[in-house]
C-alpha cells in the first residue's frame, strides 16, 4: 500500500478507519519534510491508541481526528492522498466513503484501499464462522451487511470505488501471511479482534465456545508447524485509484 500510494515530501496524506494508526506510519517518513499525516478514525478510542502510538515513537507531522470515513469534516481538495486499510468494507454506506474519498482529494490526487479477497483464501480469519455455521451457531452471513469480506468480489469493489467518481489505475492481489505462536494464541487474538466472535460467543454456552475452539481450531489444523506456531496464508486486494 505505501509502494502504491507513492507519497511525496510535502504532501498531505489522510489515512482513513487508521485504528491504531500503523499504515499512516509508514507512510509518515516518506511525506517528510513538510508533508502531514492526517490520522482518522470513527471510533475515539482508536484515535486515542494511534496518538498513544505515535507519542511513543516520537513522531512529528502528524495530527489526530475522530472522522467518520461516510461524512468527513475536511474541506474540498484538502488532501493530495487517501490510506484505508480493511476499513471501507465496515461502513455502512461504502459508496459514501468512495465519493468523500473523491471530494476531499486534490484533482489528480491518489488513493490506496484495501480490502480482504474472497473468504476460501482466508481460511486464519474464516476457520470461527466456518465452525459456527457447521455446529448450526450461526446463519451464512449477509454477504452485504458491513464486515470484512462485503467487498471480495473485485467487480463490486471495482463498482464502489468508481461510483464516487474515482478513476481505477491498479488491482493488486497481496499476499498476506499471518503467524502466530501457537492455537492459544490464534484462538485469543481471533476473539480480541472478530466483532462476529465476541457477539456470538456472548450468547453461547462455555460448552458450547469450547466445542466452536475445537472445530475452528480443525479447520486450522493444516497451517500448524511442527513446533505448534500457526502459519496461514491469506490474501488483500489493493486498489490504487487517481480522483479526476
Ligand atoms: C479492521 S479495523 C482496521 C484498522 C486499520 N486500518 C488497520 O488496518 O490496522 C477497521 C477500523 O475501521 C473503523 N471504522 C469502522 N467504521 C468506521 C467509519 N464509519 N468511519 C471511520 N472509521 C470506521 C473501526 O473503528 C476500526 O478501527
Amino acid at each position: 500500500m505505501v509502494e502504491l500510494l507513492d507519497a511525496q515530501p510535502g504532501d498531505r496524506v489522510l489515512e482513513l478507519a487508521a485504528g491504531p494508526g500503523e499504515t499512516g506510519i509508514k507512510v509518515l517518513p516518506r511525506i517528510q519534510p513538510g508533508g502531514e499525516l492526517i490520522s482518522t478514525d470513527g471510533a475515539p478510542e482508536m484515535v486515542e491508541a494511534a496518538r498513544r502510538r505515535a507519542d511513543e515513537l516520537g513522531l512529528t507531522g502528524v495530527r489526530f481526528g475522530v472522522e467518520n470515513a461516510s461524512a468527513l469534516s475536511l474541506s474540498d481538495d484538502a488532501v493530495d492522498r487517501v490510506v484505508c486499510r480493511f476499513g471501507i468494507m465496515l461502513v455502512p454506506d461504502m459508496e459514501a466513503v468512495a465519493s468523500e474519498i473523491a471530494r476531499v482529494l486534490r484533482p489528480g490526487g491518489t488513493t490506496v484501499l484495501a480490502v480482504w479477497a474472497g473468504t476460501s483464501v482466508n481460511p486464519w480469519m474464516t476457520a470461527p464462522g466456518k465452525a459456527a455455521m457447521d455446529l448450526g451457531y450461526m446463519e451464512p452471513p449477509d454477504h452485504d451487511a458491513p464486515g470484512p469480506f462485503r467487498l471480495s468480489d473485485p467487480k463490486r469493489l471495482r463498482a464502489v470505488v468508481e461510483s464516487g467518481g474515482l478513476a481505477i489505475e491498479a488491482i493488486e492481489e497481496v499476499p498476506v501471511s499471518w503467524v502466530a505462536g501457537s492455537l492459544d494464541e490464534w484462538w485469543e487474538t481471533t476473539c480480541d479482534t472478530s466483532r462476529m466472535l465476541t457477539l456470538l460467543t456472548e450468547r453461547l454456552t462455555p460448552e458450547e465456545i469450547e466445542q466452536l475452539r475445537e472445530r475452528a481450531e480443525l479447520n486450522l489444523a493444516e497451517f500448524v508447524q511442527e513446533d505448534g506456531s500457526v502459519a496461514a496464508p491469506g490474501v488483500a486486494r489493493v486498489v490504487l485509484a487517481r480522483s479526476g
